[in-house]
Order: C-alpha cells, then structure tokens, then sequence
C-alpha cells in the first residue's frame, strides 16, 4: 500500500478592483509601455475597500476548495497557510482561517516563504501525510500586498509589480494498492532550498524587532514600512534556482522536460519564465503564465494559476505537473504532481 497527498481541488479569489498600469501612471512617474515590456504586466488586482484582510481573501478561495472537494469544513484536519502579509503582526492567518471556515479545533500553521509559500506548503502537506499526521488538508495562500506598497513614484520600481489575490487547495491522504490508478496521483517529490545572504536583497524592513526603538516615526518618512528590492540580484538568482530545480526534480524521477504536462511557475516577471521555459526547450503551451492579469501576488501566484490551469482544461487528472517558485528569502523549490 502505498500513501499519496492527492489534491482534490483547487480554488482561487482575487479581488474585483482592476488596477491598469495606465491607473498606475495617474499615481507615479511610469508607463504602460515600460511595466509591459519589462514584466509582461498589464493590470493587477488591489482589495476594493480599505480593511479587507489576507484571511478574508483566503476564506474566499478555501470556501470554494472545500465546495469543489465536497468537503465540510469539519471534514479539514490540518491547515497550511502561506502569507508574507499576515492580518496581524501575529498571530498568523492559518488559526484566523480555522475561526473563519468553523473548522474544528485542528492544527493551523503559517509558512513564511514569500513566493515560495506553495511550494514549501505541498512539501510540508506531503511530510504530514506520509507521517499519517494528517487526511485532509487545506493549503491557502493568500495575500493583500497593496496598502504596503508606496504608490509614488519613490516606489515605482516594487509597486507596479505586485497584486492581491489568493488561492486554496484541498489535499487528501490517499492509500492506493499497487495497479490502482490512484497509486500514480498526488505529490510525487519536491525540492526546496534557502540562501539567507540574499535576506535584504528582496525584504520589508518594518515591522521588524532589528530596528531600535521598532517603528519611529522616521522610519516611515525613510519608506522603510515598504517593500524594497534589488531587481537585478533577485532576477538573476531567480532564473538560475528555477531551472536548477527543474532539473533536480526531472533528473531525481528519471524524467524528461517533454515529459511533463504543465509547467506552473511563480509569476514575478514574464521574461524569467521565458527564459526557464527556452532553456528547458518547451513551447509555450506547456508553460502557464498569467502575470498579464495579476502581477505578482507572491504565496498565490501558483495556485490562482493551477485553479486557471484547470477551468481552461490544461490541467486534468492524470496530468504530470510541476511547480517552480522562487522568492524573497531567497527561497525557491519546486513540486513535482500527479493530477
Ligand atoms: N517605471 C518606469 N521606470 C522605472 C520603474 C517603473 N515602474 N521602475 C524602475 N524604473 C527605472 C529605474 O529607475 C531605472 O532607471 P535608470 O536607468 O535611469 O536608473 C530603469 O528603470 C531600469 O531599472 P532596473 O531596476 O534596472 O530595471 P530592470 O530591467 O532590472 O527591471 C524588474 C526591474 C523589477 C522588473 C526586474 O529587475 C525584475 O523582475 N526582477 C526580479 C523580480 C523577481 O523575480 N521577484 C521574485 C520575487 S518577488
């Protein structure tokens, strides 16, 4: 017998306010044309009003991944929650999500590994099913990054890339017999890795208990409560751990790039995902992009993209899928599915 973390289903939410690059141009010194030609983003999504939570955005998505699994939110025995925008400095969103769906007193935890969320998250869903410490989980990943970008144009380089949204799966324990289809579902493999020396490369300073006195008042004059990034550095890491985990998962399961379904990538800029995807030789039908629409929404990117993957019918059961994610930490890692 055999045990496999199945995902029974996928959901996502994004807000329902359009944010265009020319909207973004009302607010800084930037254009269309430079945002689209240098991360193939057209618009994102921010929250409608002001006040609404990560948590409210991540109940949005599980609802509906509990809806589609035909689960009750009694039925849900662990959570995983992946967020760099928490509601609260803590406690994290998982325990907020358990109150919200009316899930019962089960485990809930948070994963703090920015765009790599997902893929960290099924690694650690997978380690708790074939531990047997877990049947049925719920892995959100949800976040509302708008309120702390600095919409001027002293921003303009972090705040034209990312978006609000979140995405939600349903995972099961499954145990399958040798020749029961069922043997070849589920989480397969993942590789995950970190590299701390690049920590303030991509990072938030504040809040942060490294700053003496925590937050003054010129710590936000500074735009210290802001998101900052060295575009280049991250660029360049990003590209190389992508493809340095593609490889690790196809060489370790004796498989070929044309041998895989469906590539999902974290979706921080276009170009790197293009790059990923010529150096892997694969057309662009076999990789999923949907930055256009979203920007980056960091821990959701990768499941909005699999719930997108499976309403356009590019995604089925049985299809071999691998994720690639990499992010502020650095972090970076990949999963390797069975549909
Ligand atoms: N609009 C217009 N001009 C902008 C701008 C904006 N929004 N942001 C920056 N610029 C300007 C810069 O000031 C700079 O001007 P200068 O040449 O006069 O100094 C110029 O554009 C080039 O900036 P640079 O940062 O070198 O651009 P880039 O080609 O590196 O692209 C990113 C910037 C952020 C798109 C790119 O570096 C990137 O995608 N990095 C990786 C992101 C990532 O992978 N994140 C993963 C985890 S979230």
């Amino acid at each position: 017998m055999a045990l496999r973390a199945v995902v029974r289903s996928v959901s996502h939410y994004v807000p329902g306010r359009r944010v265009t690059n020319d909207d973004l141009s009302a607010l800084m010194d930037t254009s269309d044309a430079w945002i689209t030609e240098r991360t193939g983003i057209k618009e994102r999504r921010f929250i409608d009003s002001e006040g609404v939570t990560t948590s409210q955005l991540g109940e949005a998505a599980a609802r509906q991944a509990l809806d589609r699994a035909g689960w009750a939110a009694q039925d849900v025995d662990l959570i995983v929650a992946a967020t760099l925008s928490p509601d609260l400095y803590f406690p994290g969103i998982g325990v907020i999500l358990q109150q919200r769906l009316g899930c019962r007193a089960i485990p809930a935890l948070d994963i703090r590994a920015q765009c790599s969320g997902l893929v960290y998250g099924l690694s650690c869903v997978d380690g708790y099913v074939k531990s047997r410490q877990a049947k049925k989980i719920l892995l959100v990943c949800a976040e509302v990054q708008s309120p702390v970008l600095d919409l001027t144009t002293r921003g303009r380089d972090m705040a034209v890339l990312f978006g609000d949204g979140a995405g939600a799966l349903a995972i099961e324990a499954c145990e399958a017999e040798e020749g029961d289809p069922l043997v070849q579902r589920g989480i397969i493999d993942s590789h995950l890795g970190s590299d701390g020396s690049g920590a303030e490369v991509l990072c938030m300073k504040l809040p942060g208990t490294a700053r003496p006195g925590f937050i003054k008042e010129s710590d936000i004059q500074e735009g210290l409560v802001h998101p900052k990034m060295e575009g280049k550095v991250v660029f360049k890491n990003a590209v190389g751990r992508l493809l340095e985990t593609a490889q690790t998962l196809l060489k370790r399961n004796g498989l070929q790039p044309g041998q895989i379904d469906l590539i999902v990538p974290h979706q921080a800029n276009l170009r790197i995902n293009e790059m990923v995807r010529e150096e892997l030789k694969l057309p662009p039908e076999r990789v999923f992009n949907n930055i256009e629409r979203y920007g980056n929404t960091t821990a959701a990117t990768i499941p909005i993209c699999l719930s997108e993957a499976v309403a356009e019918g590019r995604l089925r059961e049985g299809s071999l899928v691998l994720t690639l994610a990499f992010g502020a930490g650095f972090t970076w890692g990949g999963n390797l599915v069975r549909w």
